[in-house]
């Protein structure tokens, strides 16, 4: 296995993009053999094309968070992210403080950036996050501001951004991490400011300014059935039953390869926002590991990465599973997480790790 994958890195370089062209039959010819085998990873591995590829064979969008530094800087960067992924999102870019260095000034530069490299690729966009109790300017969360003002502000906000970028974005992230991990509300800027009716506005506000986005309620710790998935669960019957304007429900996944996620209990979650109607993104996957890490930690790792993205597979409503970054060189884990690391499916060489293979065999797997 450990040889074959060592091959395999090899042969997955950039010109297997180009197979479904010269030869366009290639990419449903190795999901027919799967089929019929019915197993997993049994074709020979050098004969595999990229992620997006198996992905965009089966109409599903596999993705990546994107360190904009490094999309501006780094050919290499850019062309794993281009060849592998057929959906992106920005790891901070998109968030209210870089979009508002000033009350009454937006800067796009960045983003406007992000959003060209993502349709010069043919890739779509995952828009991250409207709001946020972080990643907020201090001119905002220092001002006086009456709930009104604090109203104006996120409205202009929502309108303003999610206007600039209407019919390019597939889905946003209205609200983020709204819910504390004892299934309350969180105490936040915008909670004080405006009570919890803010959910509401952000929601109803982001239809408005752009009514084609799937608009997401966005969270971490929740992705399998159990208290805080349940208190989501509620807020987002309650958004429903007032008429707000929601479609689905994001599971970041930020997992340990000490503590992994039980697949049937995310099934099982899945399951039951499915019958709201509602959609579920794996929105933020990572799976870190303790440093140094193991061969066998890696293995494990890989296991972890492929349960998880045929759970969303399997289900009828996950149609989209995006890691937080791809390449361990850009990764939050060692910064957030002291310890810990190699979190990401290539490795800081940009080396394709076990991980990687694990999705490709998750997305060549029939369901
Ligand atoms: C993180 C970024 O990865 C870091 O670079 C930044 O310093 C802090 O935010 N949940 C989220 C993401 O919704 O926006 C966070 O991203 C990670 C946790």
């Amino acid at each position: 296995m450990l040889c074959s994958r060592i091959l395999a890195a090899f042969t997955t370089c950039s010109f297997w993009f180009l197979l479904p062209v010269v030869f366009p039959i290639f990419a449903d010819r190795t999901l027919a053999e799967n089929a019929e085998t019915g197993t997993r990873g049994t074709l020979k591995e050098d004969s595999r094309p990229a992620l997006r590829i198996l992905a965009s064979d089966r109409d599903f969008n596999i993705g990546a968070a994107v360190n904009v530094g490094a999309l501006r800087d780094s050919t290499r960067y850019r062309e794993i992210l281009a060849r592998e992924f057929n959906i992106i999102t920005a790891e901070n870019t998109m968030k209210f403080k870089p979009l508002r260095p000033q009350r009454d000034r937006f800067d796009f530069t960045a983003s406007d950036r992000f959003v060209a490299f993502a349709q010069t690729h043919q890739m779509k966009i995952r828009g991250h996050a409207l709001v946020w109790h972080t990643a907020l300017p201090v001119w905002l969360t220092e001002g006086d501001w009456s709930r009104e003002e604090a109203i104006a502000i996120l409205e202009n906000h929502i309108k303003t951004v999610v206007g600039r970028y209407r019919g390019r974005i597939v889905a946003w992230d209205v609200i983020n991490e709204a819910i504390d991990d004892d299934g309350t509300f969180r105490d936040t800027f915008w909670s004080r400011a405006i009570g919890p009716e803010y959910i509401e506005i952000a929601f109803r506000t982001a239809r408005e300014a752009d009514p084609e986005a799937l608009l997401f309620y966005n969270d971490f710790g929740a992705e399998e059935w159990g208290s805080k998935a349940e208190a989501i669960y509620q807020l987002v019957r309650s958004l429903q039953a007032k008429n707000i304007p929601i479609d689905g429900v994001g599971v970041q996944m930020h997992v340990s390869v000490e503590s992994p996620l039980d697949p049937q209990k995310v099934a099982e979650n899945m399951r039951r926002l499915a019958a709201l109607g509602l959609r579920v993104d794996i929105t933020e996957m990572d799976v870190r590991l303790k440093k140094p890490a193991r061969e066998e930690d890696r293995e494990r790792q890989a296991e972890i990465y492929q349960e998880m993205l045929e759970v969303c597979l399997a289900a009828e409503n996950c149609n989209t599973f995006v890691t937080w970054g791809f390449s361990d060189r850009y990764s939050w884990v060692s910064g957030i997480f002291k310890g810990w690391g190699e979190a990401l499916p290539f490795d800081s060489d940009y080396q394709p790790k076990p991980a990687y293979y694990g999705l490709q065999d998750a997305l060549m797997t029939t369901f």
